[in-house]
């Protein structure tokens, strides 16, 4: 179900230089075990075991070399198709769903999508510009050559872009991806370091019926780089809008000089 967003401006997505806060991003990173996790008496000890253990583990990885970069499977690129704006909005932020200082937000089911961008042995690639662009929730993209021309939602915004810091994190508040004819439930990505175009990807949402027909989608050959693609969309605890929770990694094939 489509609900409305209340009005809210853009000081809650921004703050340093177009970057989002810190704070909504780091409550996003929990998953579900995390935030629903409570320590009885009863279970503290095997928990403390668990961790040491997980510690343990984590410090072999980090310590050998080789080996976590071997555990990583790297995003596909997908087709840039041809929808990519062939003008940019006027607005061009990480928050879709409000244009400018504008009072009216975008239709469609809230969603706020985070990820990291990581190099091959899954350092955080910093300095790096992250682009979207998706249709609006009745099917229209922000290009002049779009289907639904008629109907599109001018509230949508369509595109965006962040620039990560020295996590490697991005985040956008979009909506969820609908299906337009011939196409599945998407998003599209491009990463960029500084003029030069990293990759060009496209996310999906895990589960969606409409995947298995998706004639982009099945040119993807081998589960892993499929799997990779795919994305958990998350209804978000107690939000009274019925938000979502989205966190797509993109793994490049190569070391980008820092
Ligand atoms: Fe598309």
């Amino acid at each position: 179900m489509v609900k409305s967003l209340p009005c809210r401006t853009k000081m809650t997505l921004l703050s340093n230089h177009g970057i989002a806060a810190r704070p909504l991003g780091l409550f996003l990173f929990l998953s579900h075990d995390e935030e629903n996790f409570v320590m009885t008496p009863h279970d503290r000890p095997d928990r403390r075991r668990f961790l040491t253990q997980s510690l343990a583990f984590g410090s072999a990885l980090f310590t050998t070399s080789g080996v976590f970069a071997d555990e990583l499977t790297k995003t596909p690129k997908q087709t840039e198709g041809p929808f990519y704006p062939d003008k940019l909005p006027l607005d061009t932020d990480n928050d879709l769903l409000i244009i400018n200082d504008g009072i009216t937000p975008a239709v469609g089911e809230v969603t706020h999508l985070t990820g990291r961008i990581l190099d091959s042995s899954g350092n955080p690639i910093r300095n790096t510009l992250v682009e979207i662009w998706q249709v609006d929730n009745n099917g229209a993209y922000l290009h002049s050559g779009t289907a639904n021309a008629s109907k599109r939602d001018t509230h949508f915004q369509g595109y965006g872009r962040f620039l990560t810091g020295s996590t490697g994190e991005y985040y956008f508040r979009t909506i969820k991806p609908v299906p337009y004819p011939g196409r599945t439930p998407h998003i599209h990505f491009k990463i960029r370091k500084a003029s030069k175009e990293l990759l060009t990807t496209q996310c999906y949402i895990k589960g969606h019926a409409g995947n298995d027909r998706d004639m982009v989608l099945r040119g993807i050959r081998g589960p892993k780089a499929m799997e990779a693609l795919m994305v958990e969309w998350t209804p978000i605890k107690n939000s009274k809008i019925g938000e979502y929770a989205a966190k797509f990694d993109v793994v490049l094939g190569m070391t980008p000089e820092a």
